[in-house]
């Protein structure tokens, strides 16, 4: 049979692989399966490629292969589940990096043999324009989630021109490169600013806004490898990259409503950081703070109690415990619920997934536009390693960096109980005003020996 034949056969079965994985992942009931179907989709795609005749040698191919192997598998067995953003953000810059150097190769090789204006110029110019900007603006958002620099925006005067200009200047040299032959000296300039803009682009964008960067970034990656494949005129590439692309599109929009952040903004990289709002060096502020067995009796007092977690549960691995607690709570006769907010945690709906492994019944997870109402007849919020998600200063302060984020309203319960272990920021780095009402009580320590104690204390009542 025509290996040609075999090719298109195997890229034509991943392609409703990854169409049929997009729609297993929507629901959890049937996301394993979803990966399972992207996993076997993946082996195709690559099975095949290396089946084409265009493949000169394969040492180097084994090569790569290998390295990669050496890179990836321990990384996906060590890495724990609150460093997947950074993890995705650095894995967009290298797939975006690899997208602008391949475009820049066909580039030297094509450019001198076709036709000025001619549309595999187009591709080219998009997915590099794109692919360099991604591979920047993703090693920057590593650098903001790995906290290796300043989660909090940084700004300087005049800065939205500066990316205008440098964004038009891109496209102006693009545009040469495209019609004039003789201007192939613009080239490296070109690469120059799509790298730069990428740059512009992240940092001036705030810790709490970071999970829409990164499904845009997504978007980009995609939309680039898509353009990749109409100038390397593989199918395959068009169609998952297009999938990709418009997928993560969808993410990001999904990202920015529950953000409460304007699209267009965030397309063009400003996102209306209007102040940048106090440091989040701990201010030196008297609180009020109380040890598990103060709390202990408090609880179990309650009639209803809310327990809002975060990040600090996830990196505590305390769900296991949270959810001892609950049930504690729950056999003494106290109305326990959860409060979910999307962005908790590190990824989207981090919170959904650590409390459906330590087996808390999904009637018990309630969104925050749901909660919300029902927070001033709340006797006690209990919140667990949560810090921006319930920062007043987000519907208070129009000049914080968070002014306008939807937040899960703790401040508004009759007891705030707050489990953390330092007055340090959250992952926004801006001070949160909740912790010095006169309805907070601190609990400091970590959130699973937190969790551990409240649960002794409660027994022993
Ligand atoms: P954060 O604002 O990140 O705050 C977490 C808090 O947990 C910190 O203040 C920290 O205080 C505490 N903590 C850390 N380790 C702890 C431990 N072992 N035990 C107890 N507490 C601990 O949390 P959040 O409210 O979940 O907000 C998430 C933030 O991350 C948002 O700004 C969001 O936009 C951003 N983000 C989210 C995502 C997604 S998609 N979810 C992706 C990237 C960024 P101490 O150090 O004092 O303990």
């Amino acid at each position: 049979m025509d290996i040609e034949f075999i090719v298109q056969g195997t890229y034509l079965v991943a392609s409703a692989l990854f169409i049929l994985a997009l729609l297993w992942m929507s629901s959890p009931k049937t996301s394993r399966r979803g990966v399972r179907a992207g996993e076997i989709g993946m082996l195709l795609a690559v099975a095949g490629t290396l089946l084409r005749h265009d493949v000169v040698s394969y040492d180097l191919i084994l090569i790569a292969m290998l390295l990669g192997s050496a890179v990836g598998v321990p990384m996906a067995y060590l890495m724990p589940m609150t460093a997947i953003p950074q993890r995705t953000a650095i894995s967009h810059a290298f797939g975006a990096l690899a997208v602008g150097l391949i475009g820049a190769a066909e580039y030297y090789k094509l450019a001198p043999i076709l036709a000025p204006g001619s549309f595999v110029l187009w591709a080219l110019m998009f997915e590099m324009l794109l692919g360099f900007l991604t591979c920047t603006a993703s090693v920057i958002a590593f650098a903001k989630l790995q906290e290796i620099m300043p989660t909090r925006p940084i700004m300087f005067t005049g800065q939205r021109a500066v990316n205008v200009l440098i964004f038009a200047a891109a496209l102006v040299s693009a545009g040469m490169l495209i019609f004039v032959p003789a201007s192939s000296q613009l080239f490296p300039v070109f690469i120059g600013l799509s790298l730069l803009f990428g740059v512009l682009l992240v940092i001036p964008i705030g810790g709490a806004d970071m999970p829409t960067v990164i499904a845009l970034l997504n978007s980009y990656a995609g939309l680039a490898a898509s353009a990749m494949g109409f100038a390397l005129d593989n199918k395959l590439l068009i169609i998952v990259g297009a999938l990709d692309g418009t997928s993560g599109f969808i993410l990001a929009m999904i990202m920015c409503k529950a953000m409460n952040r304007s699209f267009s903004n965030v397309l063009f990289g400003g996102f209306g950081q209007l102040a940048t709002g106090p440091a989040g060096q701990a201010e030196e502020r008297p609180v009020h703070s109380m040890t598990a067995e103060e709390a202990a009796p408090i609880l179990e007092l309650a009639g209803s109690v809310v327990i809002i977690p975060g990040y600090g549960m996830a990196v505590a691995q305390a769900q296991h415990r949270v959810a001892e607690l609950y049930e504690h709570l729950e056999e003494k006769g106290v109305d326990v619920k959860f409060a979910i907010h999307p962005v908790a945690g590190r990824m989207p709906w981090h919170m959904n997934v650590l409390l459906a492994e330590a087996d808390v019944p999904y009637d018990k997870l309630v969104e925050l536009e749901d909660i919300n109402p029902e927070m001033p007849q709340t006797d006690v919020a209990l919140v667990i390693g949560a810090n921006d998600t319930v920062n007043p200063a987000a519907r208070d302060d129009p000049t914080s960096a968070i002014a306008g984020m939807p937040i899960i309203e703790a401040d508004r319960a009759r007891t705030v109980m707050v489990v953390k272990r330092s007055m340090s920021a959250g992952f926004a780095g801006i001070d949160n005003p909740i912790y010095f009402n006169e309805n907070t009580q601190m609990l400091f320590g970590d959130a699973k020996k937190m969790a551990e104690q409240l649960v002794k204390d409660l027994q022993e009542l």
